[in-house]
């Protein structure tokens, strides 16, 4: 689609004293407000949002900029970096500027492709328990009924810990998992809070936050001192999984491997359930792609288990998700950033010290970007891109992108051809709401009912 040039953005005081109403529609309704403010104002606006000025971009060129040529004069929002900081530390995912860099070297060769095939093995591997799990539910019948987001949840916190920490499910996983979630809404509901009230209080939302906070430095903490007090003891240094590269890099250092192993689990571990549930929930409201997929799959692995090397194969099923991930982003807005000079962009100047959003899920389903952008049309991801580069940001862009970007795709890859082979999501009780809390999840979860596959012979 060809792309119309930038328009100046407007400002947007807001009815309320300093934009409390804006903050309000935030908390209550972001994405309807986002899309709201995209129709009424087109490629940028600036929103009073409490003692802040708020850009909101919505057109490629200047999120181009903002992430690649002039990423260096934007740090992360503090307030939702605090936030976070509570539980992962200093850990790449928060720190800035040589701090940053420093870190980012030393966790990508946890990442390397050459690793990538044994991380998939064990993402197949815990799909195929799932499956297992679905048939002793159904008990010997046809069909089964589950809460798919919070199955999915469970699944990938598996694979993320079998990747990580080269560990089988924990044996706290419901709690573990449980965990997560808190910390993820303590996220949301403090970052976007005009104020913080202190942890002391005899609050129920204070005292699930220490709870949380306090189960997963235990399971993080311990399995780190574990893994180095084990290596200290002449044990392998290299077992295949993130740890073991996390504890290389960070040449033992217990702090710095602890945090980026907590900012690893629960960054990866979200977004990857996340998306995970809403490829099923749409394959279950297009059966007429998920027949085309089933295809694809039973022709390429003939009830053999998927390998990472089948990934270049399986175009069907890495355009379902990238459609999946471009209408339901589990990253549905980058983290805030604040500008640390003055930075001209769209033929405005934004003033250092002002925040700027980019909000994927607005551009992922703008019509000026993508043809029939609300409809799920996996085949526009077989052909080449008809869409501006910087209109499809599931994963962010630049020097920031995220680091598990091709982990989580072989992931989701690998365990969507895995469990349908041996099971189709059929159909889901009740309607299919996005909810944007830290991350896009299905808002009441997913009751959805799966049906076991007869395999042609
Ligand atoms: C479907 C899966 C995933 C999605 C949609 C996703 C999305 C994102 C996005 C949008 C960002 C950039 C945020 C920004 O610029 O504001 C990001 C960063 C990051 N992601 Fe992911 N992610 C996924 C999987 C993973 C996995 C599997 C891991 C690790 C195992 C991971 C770890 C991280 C980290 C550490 C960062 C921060 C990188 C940095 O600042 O240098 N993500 N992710």
């Amino acid at each position: 689609m060809s792309k119309p040039p930038v328009k100046r953005a407007k400002r947007q005081p807001g009815k309320w004293l300093l934009g409390l109403d804006h903050l309000y529609k935030i908390k209550t309704d972001q994405l309807g407000f986002y899309k709201a403010l995209e129709a009424e104002f087109g490629d940028a606006v600036c929103l009073q949002l409490g003692p802040y000025r708020n850009w909101l971009f919505f057109h490629p060129d200047p999120i181009e900029d903002l992430l690649t040529r002039q990423s260096n004069d934007f740090i992360r929002f503090q307030k939702l970096t605090d936030v976070v900081r509570q539980w992962n530390g200093d850990s790449l995912l928060l720190a800035e500027g040589e701090a940053w860099r420093v870190r980012r070297r030393k966790v990508l060769p946890a990442f390397q492709t050459k690793r990538l095939p044994r991380y998939g093995a064990a993402a197949v591997a815990h799909a195929e328990a799932f499956c297992a799990s679905l048939s002793a539910q159904a008990n010997g019948g046809a069909e089964v009924r589950i809460d798919t987001d919070a199955a999915m949840a469970q699944l990938t916190l598996d694979i993320a810990t079998a990747t990580l920490f080269g560990k089988e499910p924990v044996s706290n996983g419901a709690e573990v998992e449980r965990a997560i979630q808190v910390l993820s809404d303590t996220a949301f509901r403090e970052s976007t809070s005009p104020f913080t009230l202190p942890d002391w209080l005899p609050l129920k939302a204070k005292k699930d936050k220490l709870w949380a906070m306090g189960v997963m430095d235990t399971l993080v903490t311990g399995l780190v001192n574990n893994r180095l007090a084990d290596i200290a003891e002449g044990g392998t240094a290299d077992r295949g999984d993130l740890l073991s590269m996390l504890v290389e890099h960070h040449e033992g250092d217990a702090v710095a491997i602890r945090n980026d192993s907590m900012s690893l689990l629960i960054a990866g571990h979200e977004t990857s359930g996340a998306l995970q549930s809403w490829i099923f929930a749409l394959l279950a409201q297009h059966p007429e792609e998920l027949d085309q997929l089933e295809h694809e799959i039973e022709s390429l692995l003939g009830g053999r288990s998927a390998v990472f090397e089948d990934i270049a194969q399986l175009k069907r099923t890495r355009a379902v998700i990238e459609e999946a991930l471009r209408l339901y982003p589990p990253a549905y807005a980058l983290f805030t950033r604040r500008a640390e000079a003055n930075v001209s962009l769209a033929g405005v100047t934004i003033r250092k010290g002002d925040m700027v959003q980019i909000v994927p899920y607005t551009l992922h389903r703008s019509d000026r970007w993508f043809e029939n952008a609300q409809q799920f049309k996996p085949a526009r991801f077989l052909d080449a891109p008809t869409w501006p580069k910087y209109a499809y940001l599931p994963f962010g862009a630049g020097p920031r992108v995220c680091i598990g970007q091709n982990f989580g795709l072989m992931e989701a890859c690998l365990v969507t051809a895995t469990i349908l082979q041996q099971w189709r999501p059929k159909h889901i009780h009740g309607p299919l709401h996005p909810e944007a809390k830290f991350s896009l999840r299905p808002k009441g979860g997913l009751p959805m009912t799966w049906e076991k596959r007869v395999r042609a012979v």
